[in-house]
């Protein structure tokens, strides 16, 4: 599944912008400004590593850059952000990091990467990365709106958010363009009823970035070096800034765990929207759980209150039932899972198979048509084509120290109650009587039990039930003679 976005619209442009540049592969570099303490999220975790949909918010952002093919990815970070160096690096093995040790503001922020972008040509992103769902159509408008106008220094995205609080303000001249950025706490009566905010995604002309931010100051209310302020300063040079403006749930930032909260609302409807529109039918879309790379195949039905962890693929024609939770799986055409199943990481589920209610598989293959369909571990198993695995059936594959594999042939049969103590073999069309202990493996084609016995006492139920109602009797004539009343009956409600 591809990661949220929503189309940004071009604010200052009635023609659709051309991209000057086309022919040659001009520079795009991303700065990601990530230094932040985050301190509202109340955390030991760095901001912008807590998840949404199990993807990281830095991750939301690089994954957006790689979309647009960026050739340079710098992100800012604070000293001690190891977490976040790795998680960038994953997605972009050629990122560089610039360290912020005091954190000056935006416009100090990026003058922290001038080492590794001052030599870049092209244009250059700015991105938070607490802000994760830009999506690659955005920032391409971005570009493009910068590259068509060699006047344009400076591209801001902004947006018209229901409730603009404190926000920077967009002002914008007569003639359509950006005058410039206004911060909350700096700004007029008259500049705090705009309603137009900066997002605070920019594309800046990168042979202007660092010159403009040279003559950012911090003299303002927060004392900071806004980054904000290159807008009027690119003006004041003879440049011109432009406008792109988004939906407002494209550029949500996240400050608090209710933040984190609302994205993952955002994200997981949009899942589940995708997933319909894919050809899957969720009973109760709001009630199913998607991690943000869960494939679906078509015709595939979820019932209410399903949850889909890491890694899960699903192929078509699928049924799952009610409160089964999966992870880490690959589940084939037609099987039937749940309702209640556990499917645990390393589990590859067959065509047709049936995994039922209560039962867990972990790392385990479930060949076509195999049945566990009732209160069963299988774990660290191989389970052959047509098996069925009788109720609570477990296969016993640690001994406190190691995992041992289990293997069951095509066609055997488990019955009831067998507990499997692997390393184990029950060949292919093996019988495995209920209740058996199975410690060594069982040929092919072979029957295995434990030798125990069943003894039957003949009318000994009938008898017992006899003595017990005479040694109530008994009791209650005694009692009755000794004056002890009974036990009191409980009061009727
Ligand atoms: C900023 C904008 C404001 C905009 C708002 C949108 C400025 C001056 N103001 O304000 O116009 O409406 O974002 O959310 O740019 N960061 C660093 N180092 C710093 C300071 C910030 O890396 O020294 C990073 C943060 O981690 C964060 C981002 O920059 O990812 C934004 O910083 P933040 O302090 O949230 O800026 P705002 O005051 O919200
Ligand atoms: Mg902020």
């Amino acid at each position: 599944m591809n990661n949220i976005g929503f189309m940004g619209k071009n604010h200052n442009h009635k023609k659709k912008s051309k991209d000057a540049s086309k022919g040659s592969s001009p520079q795009v570099t991303a700065i990601i400004l990530a230094a932040g303490k985050g301190t509202r999220m109340k955390s030991e975790i760095d901001k912008v590593m807590h998840k949404v949909a199990g993807k990281t918010l830095v991750r939301y952002v690089v994954d957006a850059v790689n979309a647009i093919v960026a050739d340079e990815v710098v992100a800012v970070i604070a000293p001690t952000m190891e977490a976040v160096r790795d998680e960038v690096l994953e997605a972009f093995p050629k990122a560089a990091f610039a360290r912020q040790k005091e954190r000056l503001g935006t416009g100090h922020a990026v003058i922290c990467a001038e080492t590794e972008v001052e030599s870049r040509k092209g244009v250059t992103l700015i991105l938070y990365g607490d802000t994760p769902f830009i999506s690659p159509d955005t920032l391409k408008e971005m570009l493009r709106t910068v590259r068509a106008n060699a006047k344009m220094a400076v591209c801001v995205l902004g947006f018209s958010p229901k409730h603009p609080s404190d926000y920077g303000r967009l002002i914008i001249d007569q003639q359509g363009n950006l005058a410039e950025i206004v911060e909350y706490k700096d700004a007029s009566d008259a500049e705090r009823k705009v309603r137009l905010c900066n997002s605070g995604v920019m594309a800046v002309r990168t042979e202007l970035l660092f010159d403009l931010l040279s003559k950012v100051n911090n003299k303002n209310a927060k004392g900071e070096y806004y980054l904000t302020d290159i807008v009027k300063i690119a003006r004041e040079n003879g440049y011109i800034c432009g406008v792109v403006e988004a939906h407002e749930a494209e550029v949500m930032g996240i400050n608090n765990r209710a933040n984190l909260a609302e994205a993952e609302k955002v994200v997981q409807r949009h899942l589940r929207e995708r997933a319909m529109e894919n050809g899957a039918t969720l009973i109760d879309p709001e009630t199913v759980f998607f991690h943000h790379d869960t494939k679906l195949g078509r015709d595939v039905t979820v019932h209410p209150f399903v949850v889909f962890g890491a890694g899960v693929e699903v192929a078509d024609g699928v049924n799952i039932r009610s409160f089964t939770h999966i992870e880490k799986a690959f589940i084939d055409d037609g099987a039937v899972l749940g309702p209640y199943a556990r499917i645990r990481p390393g589990s590859d589920i067959g065509k047709n198979a049936h995994i039922g209610n209560f039962v867990e598989i972990k790392k385990a293959r479930v060949e076509e048509g195999a049945k566990i369909n009732h209160l069963s571990y299988v774990g660290d198993a191989f389970v052959g084509a047509g098996a069925n695995i009788g109720a609570g059936t477990i296969t016993c594959n640690y001994d406190g120290y190691s995992k041992y594999n289990t293997y069951i042939g095509k066609g055997a049969f488990i019955g009831s109650d067998t507990a499997l103590i692997a390393p184990v073999k029950v060949g292919e069309g093996a019988i495995v009587g209920a209740g058996t202990t199975v410690f060594n493996d069982v040929p092919p084609h072979a029957l295995a039990i434990n030798e125990k016995k069943q003894k039957i006492v003949k009318e000994y139920a009938k008898k017992y039930r006899k003595d017990r109602a005479k040694k109530k009797a008994d009791l209650k004539k005694a009692a009755k003679k000794a004056g002890v009343k009974a036990k009191p009956k409980k009061a009727k409600r």
